[in-house]
C-alpha cells in the first residue's frame, strides 16, 4: 500500500459531544482507524468500546493522524484546548478538518494560527445531525485550498458522500450555514407561533398541521422563486406585492392580539414591512425585501 493510502485510513477526532462522537463513528463505520481524545474521559472510553484508540492528551490526536477533525462546542474551547496543552507546535504537517460552528472572526483567526504552525486547514459546517451522517440526509458544507479538499475527501466522503465544495474562501461554510439556519429558524419559529394562535382561538392543531402539510410543496416552490428573482435582480413585478403581504400580515397581528397571544414575532415582522415601505418598494415582490435587509447592494 502506497503512503497516500496507509495515512486515508488514519483519522483522529478532537471532541466527542453528540456530534464529535457520532463523526468518530461514522470514521469507524466506514472502516477508518480513529483515534479520539475529549475534555471528558468517559466519551473516549464509549467510543473505544466501538473500536477507537484514545488519545491521553489532544496532543496525541495531533501525532496520531495527518488528518485532524476538531468538533468542539464552540472555537473559544479550541483555543483554551491550543493553550492549555500547548499544541501550536505539534500543528506542522497536519490538516485539521474544522467542524466546529464558528464566526467569520473565529474562522480567520483559526487558520491563520495553524497556518503559521505549518499545518493545513479544510474548514466546514455540519448541517446535519449527527444521526444523519454517513446517510444521504448528511450535509457537510466545506471550503480550503483545493489540493487541501482533494486530500480530505477520503474523510469527508465517509461523512457525507456528496459533500458540498464552497470553494477556496474559508468564510463561506459560516456564511452559508447562518444563512440557511436564517430561513429555517424564522419559519419554525413562525409555525410554533401559528400553532399559539390556533390553540388560542379553539382550532384544532390537527387540521393545522394537515393544512401546512398540504401547502409544504407551493411553499417550497416559492422559497424557490424568491431566490431566483433575487438572483436575477426581477424583484419588482409580482402576483402579490409587499403592500398585499403586509395587509395580511396585519390582519395576522389583529388577530393574535385579539387571542391574547403574544406579539413579539408579529412585531418584528411588521417592522420588516413597514421598512419595505419606507424604502419604496410596496408595489414591488415580496424578493424586494431584500433591500431592507441588505440596503448596501442598491
Ligand atoms: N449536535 C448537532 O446536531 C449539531 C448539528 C450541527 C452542528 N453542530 C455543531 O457541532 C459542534 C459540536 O456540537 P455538539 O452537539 O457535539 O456539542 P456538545 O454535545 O455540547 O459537545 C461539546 C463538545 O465540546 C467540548 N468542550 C466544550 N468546552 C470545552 C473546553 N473548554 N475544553 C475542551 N472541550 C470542550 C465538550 O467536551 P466535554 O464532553 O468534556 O464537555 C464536548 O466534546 C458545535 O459547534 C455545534 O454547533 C452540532
Amino acid at each position: 500500500m502506497s503512503d497516500h493510502h496507509q495515512s486515508i485510513r488514519n483519522v483522529s477526532v478532537i471532541g466527542l459531544g453528540s456530534m464529535g462522537s457520532g463523526i468518530a463513528r461514522t470514521f469507524l463505520d466506514g472502516g477508518c482507524r480513529v483515534s479520539v481524545w475529549n475534555r471528558s474521559r468517559e466519551k473516549v472510553d464509549a467510543l473505544v468500546s466501538s473500536g477507537a484508540i484514545a488519545c491521553d492528551g489532544p496532543g496525541d490526536a495531533l501525532d496520531a493522524s495527518t488528518h485532524v477533525v476538531v468538533c468542539l462546542s464552540d472555537y473559544s474551547a479550541w483555543r483554551k484546548v491550543i493553550e492549555d496543552h500547548d499544541l501550536t507546535g505539534r500543528l506542522n504537517g497536519t490538516c485539521i478538518i474544522q467542524l466546529t460552528t464558528g464566526t467569520i472572526d473565529d474562522v480567520q483567526g483559526h487558520a491563520s494560527v495553524v497556518e503559521a504552525h505549518g499545518g493545513r486547514v479544510a474548514e466546514g459546517a455540519v448541517m446535519c445531525y449527527p444521526s444523519n451522517l454517513g446517510t444521504d440526509e448528511s450535509s457537510l458544507l466545506m471550503s480550503g485550498a483545493p489540493d487541501v479538499l482533494d486530500e480530505c475527501d477520503p474523510f469527508l466522503s465517509v461523512l457525507d458522500s456528496n459533500w458540498t465544495s464552497l470553494g477556496e474562501d474559508i468564510n463561506r461554510p459560516a456564511i452559508l450555514s447562518r444563512a440557511l439556519i436564517a430561513g429555517m429558524v424564522t419559519s419554525l419559529v413562525g409555525l410554533v407561533n401559528g400553532a399559539a394562535i390556533c390553540r388560542a382561538g379553539g382550532v384544532p392543531l390537527e387540521i393545522f398541521r394537515q393544512l401546512n402539510d398540504r401547502s409544504a410543496a407551493m411553499i417550497q416552490a416559492e422559497k424557490s422563486r424568491l431566490v431566483e428573482a433575487i438572483r436575477e435582480g426581477l424583484t419588482e413585478d409580482t402576483e402579490a406585492t409587499i403592500t398585499s403581504w403586509g395587509g395580511g400580515h396585519q390582519a395576522v397581528l389583529s388577530v393574535a392580539s385579539t387571542l391574547e397571544t403574544n406579539l413579539v414575532l408579529q412585531d418584528a415582522v411588521q417592522g420588516v414591512f413597514q421598512e419595505g415601505q419606507r424604502m419604496g418598494v410596496g408595489e414591488h415582490d415580496l424578493s424586494a425585501l431584500v433591500k431592507v435587509f441588505d440596503p448596501a447592494s442598491g
